[in-house]
């Protein structure tokens, strides 16, 4: 069993989403067995709300129902029992080594690593955004996870 952890800082934009599209698309190829999945905030501001409703009305319109899932913030346990602990961008990283045992930073990676073209890329953060944002995230994360699964197929599987 492989457990994958999706990071960012409120947990109800972009990593919640990142959470639905990758099961949306491991329950797709049949690995719902074989992969666990969640996702955090570094940030306690929003702990046991539902996803954005901008977030969970983008999701919808390609297929993926956000509804069900909760904020929570993310403990240095889970990132001891997570396999995958995938921040959205380059400051969560940042917060997510600082709280990390050293033993444990390995695990610790940008999800956008996962994606084609130069490393060090992050989900730009939609909350305070006008426009598209939600579309840009849903997006990059479509391609990230793609490659997140590949690299989990090799590894693992
Ligand atoms: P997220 O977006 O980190 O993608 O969930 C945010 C949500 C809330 C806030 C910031 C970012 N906030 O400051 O409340």
């Amino acid at each position: 069993m492989i457990h994958v952890l999706f990071v960012c800082l409120g947990n109800i934009c972009r990593s919640p989403t990142a959470e639905g599209v990758f099961r949306h698309l491991v329950e797709r190829e049949g690995l719902g067995d074989a992969v666990t999945i969640d996702s955090g905030g570094t940030a306690a501001y929003h702990v046991g709300q539902p996803p954005d409703r901008r977030s969970q009305a983008a999701a919808h319109l390609r297929g993926i129902d956000l509804s069900r899932q909760r904020a929570r913030q993310v403990t240095r346990e889970d990132i001891e029992a997570f396999d995958y602990v995938l921040a959205m961008d380059a400051e969560n990283h940042a917060n997510l080594l600082a709280i990390s045992t050293p033993g444990n930073r390995h695990k610790v990676r940008l999800f956008l690593d996962f994606a084609p073209g130069p490393p060090g890329k992050s989900v730009p953060d939609p909350y305070y955004g006008q426009g598209n944002g939600f579309e840009t995230v849903l997006d990059m994360i479509e391609v990230a996870a793609a490659g997140l699964l590949d690299d989990i197929r090799d590894k693992h599987l």
